[in-house]
This record gives C-alpha cells, sequence and structure tokens, in this order.
C-alpha cells in the first residue's frame, strides 16, 4: 500500500544577504496513518518540514525535494488553489500558541463554525452543533459556554484545546502538530497531548508531532525521526529509543532528567562538528 505522505530528499533555504541559509538539508520520510515524531534541538529544520508539507513556507524560500506527494498529490506542482483546499480540509497544522492562530475579534465557536463552512457545505445549525460537539470531543466543560467566549477570555490550555478543535473539525486526515504543547504548563501540557492522542487513534489519522522533548514524544509516538542542523540523523522505532546508536540521539536521552534521581549538574551535550556534515 501506498503511504499517505511521501517525503524524498526535501530541502528549504533562504537566501539572504549573507549568503544561503539551509534550514532543512535533504529530509526523507513515509508516513502512514501513525504518529511519528520529529525531535531535534530549535533551528534543526523541524518547523520547515512541517511547513512545506503544509505549503506555509515563506515566499522568499527555496523549496525542492525529489518527491513531496500527499495521497497521490504532486505537492511541488499542484497550484497554489489545491494547496489551499487541501489545507485545513486533508491536512491540518497546529501551531506552538494559539494567540498566533485564534482570531483575537471573533469568538471561539464563530472561528471553528466558519472553519468548517469554509471547508463543507453545512447549515448554520449543523455547524454549530458540530462545533460544539467538537469543544466537547477536547474535554472543554459547558462547551456551550466556551462557544460564546473570546480567545483572551480563556486560559492557554483551553485555548489551545480550541485551536485544537478548529484545526479538527473539516476531519483531516493527516495532522501536523509543531510543538502545540510548548507554551502551556507542564501538567496541562499532558493533558493537551492525551487528547490529541485520543482523538488521533479515535479518527485514524496520520500524525507529525514536532517537539524539542524527546520524553513527550516517545511517550507516544510510534516513530521517532531525530534531526541535526537539518537533517535527520537517526529514525527509530520509540519503543527502540534506549538502543539509539547516534550520539546526539543518545546525548538528548542522557541529558533528559528521571524522576526520581538526583543528577547535579545534568550532563550537558558535548556538539561534534560531523554530526552537521
Ligand atoms: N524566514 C526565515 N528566514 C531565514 N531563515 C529562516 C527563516 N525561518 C527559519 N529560518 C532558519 O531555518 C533554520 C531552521 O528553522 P526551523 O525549521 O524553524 O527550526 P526548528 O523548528 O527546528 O527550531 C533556522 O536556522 C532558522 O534560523
Ligand atoms: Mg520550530
Amino acid at each position: 500500500m501506498n503511504p499517505m505522505l511521501t517525503v524524498d530528499d526535501l530541502k528549504v533555504s533562504f537566501p539572504t544577504r549573507t549568503g544561503l541559509i539551509e534550514a532543512v538539508r535533504g529530509v526523507s520520510f513515509t508516513l502512514g496513518r501513525e504518529r511519528l515524531g520529529i525531535v531535534g534541538e530549535s533551528g534543526s529544520g523541524k518547523s520547515q518540514t512541517g511547513r512545506a508539507i503544509m505549503g506555509l513556507t515563506p515566499a522568499h524560500a527555496k523549496v525542492t525535494a525529489g518527491k513531496l506527494n500527499f495521497d497521490g498529490i504532486d505537492l511541488l506542482t499542484a497550484p497554489a488553489k489545491v494547496r489551499r483546499s487541501l489545507r485545513g480540509s486533508r491536512i491540518a497544522m497546529i501551531l506552538q500558541d494559539p494567540k498566533y492562530s485564534l482570531n483575537p475579534v471573533m469568538s471561539i465557536g464563530r472561528q471553528i463554525v466558519e472553519t468548517l463552512r469554509t471547508h463543507e457545505n453545512v447549515s448554520k445549525r449543523e455547524a454549530r452543533d458540530r462545533a460544539i460537539a467538537m469543544l466537547e470531543a477536547v474535554q472543554i466543560r459547558d462547551p456551550a459556554r466556551v462557544f460564546d467566549l473570546h480567545p483572551h477570555e480563556v486560559s492557554g490550555g483551553m485555548g489551545q484545546r480550541a485551536m485544537i478543535a478548529m484545526m479538527l473539525i473539516a476531519g483531516p486526515e493527516l495532522l501536523i502538530a509543531d510543538e502545540p504543547t510548548s507554551a502551556l504548563d507542564v501538567t496541562v501540557q499532558l493533558d493537551v497531548v492525551r487528547i490529541l492522542d485520543k482523538l488521533v487513534s479515535e479518527r485514524g489519522m496520520g500524525l507529525i508531532f514536532i517537539s524539542h522533548d524527546l520524553r513527550l514524544v516517545s511517550s507516544f509516538c510510534d516513530r521517532v525521526i531525530v534531526m541535526y542542523a537539518g537533517r535527520i540523523v537517526e529514525e527509530i522505532a520509540a519503543s527502540e529509543l534506549s538502543n539509539a546508536r547516534h550520539p546526539y540521539t543518545q546525548g538528548l536521552l542522557n541529558c533528559m532528567p528521571t524522576l526520581g534521581t538526583d543528577r547535579h549538574p545534568l550532563p550537558v551535550l558535548d556538539r561534534k562538528p560531523e554530526w552537521a556534515a
């Protein structure tokens, strides 16, 4: 069976006055209806990989690939109109901070309703019912009340759940979550991850979960890609992480604090120039 998503030799670069910044330098992977984690430190090219799939790369960036294919659609050559209609309906992306994704002057409910009605021909009444059901699915208590609130009237955790509801309302097949919990408190982080995990398995979606937190990613993804300086340095089943071969992955594992142990100071990752070769 063909995978839902094929990424082959993806490159994203930014021409600047001082030269070319190569953000992604030849990334390849495939994805089915499974949960794939992408981890790596800040600047390793995780977001630009997600954005290239989503078609949200900045206009001045150069994107090339041997193949960038979603369900038989060549994303590299697809007209802008096709890419726009894929976004939100079949491929959705959740970003780190709901502040930048929710419209501050529109009620949460109306944003979800409008998203749904952009992609599906449903009555206002049905859209409202489905939006409220979706708010309930992301475990917002009293969804009918939250429906009428504006983003600034809810907590960060609730805003992030509302964002997830908005992104999932049209029933996408592929969800790209780019550090969706980094702006949240640790306890709320786990709630949001659990909700995402449940929705992804119930709806049979493919998930790309981007994070710098190897522990979080390995706790619920099936497979993990480790990026360093724009490249994949290791791809490994989450259950096999303790057998990771690349020293960078091992370093990330060693830098994770473990509950109950008392290591002072935490080991610092000792980067080698050849990892970025
Ligand atoms: N609009 C841009 N213009 C120039 N360089 C950029 C731009 N966006 C990202 N980059 C560069 O691309 C690299 C990878 O960025 P990104 O994919 O956001 O990393 P990550 O998500 O892993 O933190 C970084 O070095 C970053 O500085
Ligand atoms: Mg990022």
